[in-house]
């Protein structure tokens, strides 16, 4: 039993590194960006794909999180803990605001984007007014990604204490850090990693 919960432990660990896809998608948006506001076909659709498909990717990690949390905690403490251990209810919150907000974009924002590219077709010049008619939802795509970027850093600052209390402000001053990391990764490309 032993084994498996380290095993599960590991699993956890990892699937959340993996959720970090919202600092990437910020990453690859600001490298859109660079490349000025006509629209490619090539550039585009190459772009989309990245950003939809990620979203499937980030869904599989959530649940793998939540699922090895449920194990290390039935082989653990018992899952009553989610309830009794605030950081353990925090986290959860904080994972379900994650997959509630993933949802809203992949199953609302992200059709609503696919729905206008297709005018856009290789060969062709684009519509003339589908820039404008695409701008509102790509930013408001890039607003939650920015705040599922801070809900991830947030969940890990807890995360590492679920049994370990910090004290109060090293937890509040990194997240504040973590807000400000977020927002830095929205405005710019953090060409040296954290800046
Ligand atoms: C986005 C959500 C979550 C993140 C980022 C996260 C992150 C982490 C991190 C960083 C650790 C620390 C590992 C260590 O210090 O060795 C941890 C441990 C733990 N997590 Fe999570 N977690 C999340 C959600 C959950 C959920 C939903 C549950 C339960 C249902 C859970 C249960 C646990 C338990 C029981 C431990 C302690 C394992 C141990 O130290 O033996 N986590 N988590």
């Amino acid at each position: 039993m032993e084994h498996i919960y380290n095993i599960a432990k590991f699993v956890h660990v990892i699937s959340f590194v993996f959720m970090s896809i919202p600092l990437f998608n910020l990453i690859i948006v600001n490298e859109r960006a660079l490349m000025g506001p006509s629209l490619n076909y090539e550039t585009d659709r190459y772009f989309e794909n990245i950003i939809k498909r990620g979203a499937i990717r980030c869904f599989v990690f959530q649940w793998t999180v939540f699922i090895s949390g449920v194990i290390i905690l039935t082989l653990g403490p018992g899952l009553t803990a989610i309830w009794t251990n605030w950081v353990l209810t925090v986290k959860t919150l904080i994972l379900l605001l994650l997959m509630s907000l993933l949802s809203y974009v992949h199953f609302s924002v992200q059709p609503k984007i696919e729905k206008l590219l297709v005018s856009l077709s290789p060969g062709q010049p684009a519509p003339e007014d589908l820039s404008v008619k695409l701008v509102p939802f790509r930013v408001q795509r890039k607003k939650l990604a920015t705040i599922c970027l801070f809900l991830v850093i947030t969940a890990i600052i807890f995360g590492v204490q679920t049994y370990n209390r910090f004290h109060p402000f090293v937890s509040i001053a990194l997240i504040f850090l973590a807000a400000g990391f977020s927002h830095r990764a929205n405005k710019s490309l953090i060409r040296f990693g954290w800046f």
